[in-house]
């Protein structure tokens, strides 16, 4: 029996976890699902954003679907459960595939195609530095040690060996000495590999990417910088609510699926695009071994966007916008005509 821990969370996390669950079911009957409270759920009930008797609980499941946490004040920010997670199981590769689907889904015009992989160290960096915050002054400390780099380097090396060869390692070496030791030890480690690795500033990058998209392959960058450049990059794919991420330690066997989206608390429940969380349960499925199930799964999306069907936030016909409930449907529709 595979088990799954699922954390709805708050803001637009329970409505879009809701249409994951219901497609999984669909898709892979075999998963067991374990409802566990996180955010403000878990913060009216338990005090705390998350206990550490549910962390455990996680981290005794085969794999985590989380589905988003927002900013609720001293007790209750996304460092508190989902900063926790990613810090505690130490999952520091932070894989983003910003997928081509349509021009005009596409907000960059005449791009045709590109299929970018983005890996985010995710579980260090300036967000987990030390911090210190008087009335006059605050300081976020950015630290990296080799290793660190290494390990997050070897896995974007690992998987531009089977795509298209080519590492692109974005950093801020003309002004951050951690960005420095960063280019250093990706350049010492490429000569293992082979992969084409070039090095890019970040703010050239970000302009470069939305402009020629095709040209890049694996992108390696940090956790600060990879935050900021998957909103970015997302413009590409059509929309951010279309983003998955898997976030692993493979060494030691922990995994978390959350879409790249926010809470967007603002937003009403038959609005948010599904999916970005969808995609994520099917990055799940190919982590746990079913990996037909998660081709299956990113063709029905296809085949969905394909036919005109839209959330909100994607461009398209105003008669083909769906909810969040009906986009769901639309997908397990899909998956039983595959069948
Ligand atoms: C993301 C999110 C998180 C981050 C927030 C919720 C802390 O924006 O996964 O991209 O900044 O990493
Ligand atoms: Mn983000």
């Amino acid at each position: 029996m595979t088990t799954v821990a699922v954390l709805p969370g708050d803001g637009i996390g329970p409505a879009v976890i809701a249409e994951t669950v219901k497609v999984l079911e669909v898709a892979a009957p075999c998963i067991e699902f374990v409802t566990i409270p996180v955010g403000l759920a878990s913060l009216h009930t338990y005090g705390e954003a998350l206990t550490s008797e549910h962390l455990e609980l996680c981290a005794s499941c085969d794999a985590i679907l989380f589905g988003a946490v927002g900013d609720n004040g001293d007790r209750c920010r996304p460092s508190d459960s989902l900063g926790k997670l990613r810090h505690v199981l130490d999952l520091y590769a932070n894989l983003r595939p910003i997928t081509f689907y349509s021009q005009p889904l596409c907000r960059v015009k005449d791009i045709s195609s590109f299929d970018i992989l983005m890996v985010r160290e995710l579980s260090s960096g300036i967000y987990f530095g030390e911090q210190e915050k008087t009335r006059e002054s605050a300081s976020d400390v950015m630290k990296y040690t080799r290793a660190e780099i290494e390990r997050v380097a070897r896995v974007a090396f690992s998987h531009a060996e089977c795509r298209r060869k080519r590492v692109t390692s974005v950093d801020k070496a003309n002004v951050l000495t951690c960005s420095q030791l960063w280019r250093e030890t990706v350049s010492t480690l490429a000569s293992r590999y082979s992969i084409d690795l070039s090095h890019e500033l970040v703010d050239a990058f970000s302009m470069r990417a939305l402009l020629f998209p095709q040209e890049f392959d694996v992108v390696l960058t940090a956790n600060l910088f990879g935050d900021i450049l998957s909103d970015t990059l997302s413009v590409l794919s059509g929309s951010i609510g279309l983003l998955p991420s898997a976030s692993y330690n493979v060494e030691k066997g922990y995994a978390l699926f959350e879409p790249v989206h926010g809470s967007a608390p603002e937003l009403e429940s038959h609005l948010p695009n599904p999916l970005g969380a969808i995609l994520s349960g099917a990055m799940m499925l190919e982590y746990l071994g079913m990996n037909n199930e998660n081709i299956a799964i990113k063709q029905a999306v296809h085949r969905v966007i394909e036919k005109g069907f839209h959330t909100f936030d994607m461009y398209g016909e105003p008669e083909k916008e769906v909810t969040t409930q009906k986009m769901g449907d639309l997908m397990v529709a899909e998956l039983n005509l595959a069948e």
